[in-house]
């Protein structure tokens, strides 16, 4: 056999990578052309291809990967390398995502009825990227981070590392000191899910903290519902009691 050159496995793997995000592109681009004309002896023959490509391309290099490449690289990131920089690139990734779809909706909510379907599509089709990283991204750090924390990390580091989490989350809610408040519109939230989503959000909120809940009706039950779990610790102000929306400041209580 004869000596490889340096890069010539990692250009290999390289290669193989674009080629088979390039793939999956392209099967993405026809899958979203056949469902806005289906033909179905076209969209028969593309299925084909396309679950045959996932069975014996994409997954196989998956396998391959867990079977040779990263037994081989385990001990050496172990030693010289960052165990997290595959979880920053999937932050760097995310945050991408969210600026795609922050200006998307800038650009859907200023769009005329008829621009208004595509955008929303596409907006949509973004959302859905950022779902499918997301849940991969939560995966990894509840399966391999979070025992790690437990096995490894004094309760007293642990009780360190909430607070500093909760800092870094109440100063990106407060960019500069600036008392610019989060907006939780949810009026565009399907009514049965709104109260979970309020009370998610709520129960996230750092002590001392605050959002603007910006609704279609007074959110008068959801005070009660509020008050009677929460007791002392809720602030409730409105800022806006309709007749189209009604706004209001909640907030926990130091
Ligand atoms: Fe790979
Ligand atoms: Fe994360």
């Amino acid at each position: 056999m004869s000596a490889m050159t340096p890069h010539e496995l990692t250009d290999a793997i390289r290669t193989h990578h674009r080629s088979l995000a390039g793939t999956l592109d392209g099967y993405a681009a026809d899958m979203e052309a056949s469902a806005a004309s289906p033909d179905s002896a076209a969209l028969i023959a593309l299925l084909d291809r396309l679950t045959s490509f996932l069975a014996n391309d994409l997954l196989p290099h998956a396998r391959g990967e867990e079977r040779t490449l990263y037994p081989a690289l385990d001990p050496i990131i172990r030693e010289q390398g960052s165990p997290t920089a595959t979880m920053s690139i999937d932050h760097e990734y995310i945050g991408e995502y969210v600026r795609k779809i922050v200006e998307m909706a800038g650009a859907l909510r200023a769009a005329s009825a008829d621009g208004r379907a595509e955008l929303a599509r596409q907006l949509d089709r973004q959302l859905i990227q950022l779902q499918g990283l997301f849940s991969a991204h939560l995966a990894k750090e509840e399966r391999v981070y979070l025992p790690l924390v437990e096995q490894a990390i004094s309760s007293e580091g642990q009780h360190a590392l909430l607070a500093a989490l909760h800092e870094e989350a109440e100063s990106a809610m407060k960019p500069d000191g600036a008392t610019e408040e989060a907006v939780l519109d949810v009026r565009t939230v399907s009514p049965a899910r709104r109260h979970p989503v309020i009370f998610g959000r709520f129960d996230a909120l750092t002590p001392g903290l605050s959002f603007i809940l910006v609704n279609d009706h007074d959110p008068k039950p959801l005070y009660y519902q509020l008050v009677a779990e929460y007791q002392g610790q809720l602030v409730w102000e409105y800022l806006e009691q309709g007749p189209e929306a009604w706004r209001v400041r909640v907030g926990k209580a130091n």
